[in-house]
């Protein structure tokens, strides 16, 4: 990630730009709630808003300032408050973490001082990546605590007729051959995405769409929280021992939440706020499984064509609102088939934005993985009870929705804004 050589003074202002519109955004993001909703513990998975906010700042401080620029940090005394591998989110509540006006203040000294700083885009870029994939933690927090949105929802315009009854359940054929799998040499990306290398994969099937709430409600309806036989002897232990009977957000009566609204269940969003257990036992009670990692991501790159991976499905461009249900516009899924402009070569929607998506094995480094820049970034989490995430969701900022992004969470964790497709050998 960090450059030997210095960028173009351009790529400079880019990303200097990038970082003040990304702090306006962080700072919209909780303007209109109040002390209490940011400073309190909503639940003991996440962290106080406001923590999210001293650490962003304790980072950016870290990164540019101390180990970028060789200065001392602005404030050594809360190194540790604001270390997210030495203090769990379970604990994070019990910290002396600054409270609201500091932290604002605390964002701000740093940022009057990493502003002046030599250039190193990408440390830059790493840093800003880092902030924004905070504000979706916190999207996740005001999610799980009903907290309202900052503004209204931006919906796009209604999906194509052709396209808006699709379920999930339709499957598309990637057949066998080679793919490219990870980040090209060039440009950012993080050290579990590298290096980039080629795979052989058979042929599989893989869904369309991602699957939909109204698939969801039939599983559920068909009594697929009551069927041992289609969860794993683990999935069902935790489901019985937390009384699961459907996704997190949900209500008994077909509604689910949507920041502070409860709204109806609408059958063609993606399902949201499953955990993998539930991802799963869905797929196992469709005579289907969760992707690969590999499969995911050859059914959103890869263009049989060329035989290249594309930048993103639909082709060179970053994500936009245009292509994918992304950069927290939204507050929440939109109907499948919304983004037809976003299909990949194999014909797949929605692979970006909307909801992650489970996908079957482990997290481990790809052959010949090197830790960068420091070992706590993914190392640590290699060959833990982690199962990888892909795509991005509604909450994930544009810049940083990319196809060969690695997420990952345990199997039972069910804040993330993430649901499944599903695939099948061929
Ligand atoms: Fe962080």
């Amino acid at each position: 990630m960090p450059s030997e050589t210095a960028a173009p003074p351009g790529a400079r202002r880019d990303v200097l730009d990038a970082m003040a519109d990304s702090r306006a955004r962080t700072l919209a993001l909780v303007a209109h709630l109040d002390d209490d909703a940011l400073e309190r513990v909503h639940s003991p998975l996440m962290s106080p808003l406001v923590w999210d906010l001293g650490h962003i700042a304790a980072f950016e401080d870290l990164w540019l300032a101390h180990r970028g620029a060789g200065l001392p940090l602005l404030r050594a005394d809360l190194a540790e408050v604001y270390d997210a591998f030495e203090t769990p989110r379970a604990q994070r509540g019990e910290l002396p973490y600054l409270r609201r006006a500091e932290a604002l203040a605390y964002l701000e000294q740093v940022r009057e001082r990493t502003a002046e700083l030599p250039p190193d885009p990408l440390l830059h870029e790493l840093v800003l990546r880092h902030e924004q994939q905070h504000t979706e933690t916190m999207l996740q927090t005001m999610q799980l605590a009903h907290l309202p949105a900052p503004h209204e929802p931006d919906l796009p315009a209604p999906a194509q007729p052709d396209l808006a009854g699709l379920t999930g359940l339709e499957l598309v054929d990637v057949p066998a051959g080679p793919c490219t799998i990870g980040a090209a040499a060039e440009g950012f990306a993080y050290d579990n995405e590298r290096p980039r290398h080629d795979v052989e994969l058979p042929a599989f099937r893989i869904g369309r769409a991602p699957v939909t709430n109204g698939a969801f409600m039939e599983f559920v309806a068909a009594g697929g929280y009551r069927r041992p036989e289609w969860w794993s002897r683990e999935a069902w232990a935790w489901k019985e021992q937390y009384d699961i009977t459907h996704p997190a957000g949900w209500t008994a009566d077909e509604r689910e939440w949507r920041m502070d609204r409860c709204e109806p269940l609408d059958p063609h969003k993606p399902v949201v706020h499953v955990s993998w257990f539930e991802a799963d036992a869905f797929a196992r009670a469709h005579g289907a499984r969760l992707p690969t990692e590999s499969e995911w991501e050859k059914a959103a790159t890869w263009d049989q064509e060329t035989g290249t991976a594309r930048p993103q499905p639909w082709g060179e461009e970053p994500a936009t609102t245009t292509c994918a249900n992304v950069d927290q516009r939204s507050f929440g899924t939109v109907p499948v088939g919304t983004h037809p402009q976003g299909a990949s070569p194999a014909g797949c929607l929605g692979m970006i934005g909307d909801a992650w998506e489970w996908t079957t094995g482990g997290f481990d480094g790809y052959p010949g993985f090197a830790a960068h820049p420091y070992r706590e970034y993914s190392e640590v989490f290699f060959g833990g009870d982690y199962r990888v995430l892909r795509g991005g969701s509604w909450a994930t900022c544009a810049r940083v929705a990319t196809p060969t992004f690695r997420n990952w969470d345990h199997p039972q964790r069910r804040q993330i804004f993430a649901g499944l497709r599903i695939a099948k050998d061929a």
